[in-house]
């Protein structure tokens, strides 16, 4: 089955904005996380059968650290410390993928930054 996209800036955002200053990014923008632990994208996507589908996170890391993340299913987390690393600079993009379980109809799929740097810029998911 083709993956359907969500884009981040259609997502609900807690302690990130919606920004465009930087080029690569798909639709009209993407998230920039605030630089703080907690501060998380989350999209509600639905699934059409339960069971675990590959989730994939297109994000920019123009720094030489790592930005781990958190990803929670409908309140569980499903893959602690999902690492984020460099992508050169912040117009380039890279794609991580995890596998995640799913039920059947509507999920919530969050994405929390796990250190004080805060996430990488997300500019969409895929699942
Ligand atoms: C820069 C960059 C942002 C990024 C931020 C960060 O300010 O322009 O897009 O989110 O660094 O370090 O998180
Ligand atoms: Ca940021």
């Amino acid at each position: 089955r083709a993956a359907t996209d969500y884009q981040a800036e259609d997502a609900t955002i807690s302690q990130g904005t919606v920004a465009s200053n930087h080029t690569g990014y798909t639709g009209t923008g993407f998230v920039d996380y605030t630089n703080t632990t907690g501060s998380y994208v989350e999209f509600t996507v639905s699934a059409a059968s339960a069971g675990t589908s590959s989730l994939a996170l297109r994000y920019a890391n123009g720094t030489t650290t790592d930005r781990p993340m958190n990803i929670s299913v409908n309140g569980t987390v499903v893959a602690t410390g999902v690492s984020f690393p460099a992508t050169t600079n912040w117009d380039t993009w890279a794609t991580k993928s995890v596998d995640v379980p799913l039920n059947a109809g509507s999920n919530k799929i969050r994405a929390t930054a796990t250190t004080a740097n805060g996430g990488p810029n997300l500019d969409r998911i895929g699942i």
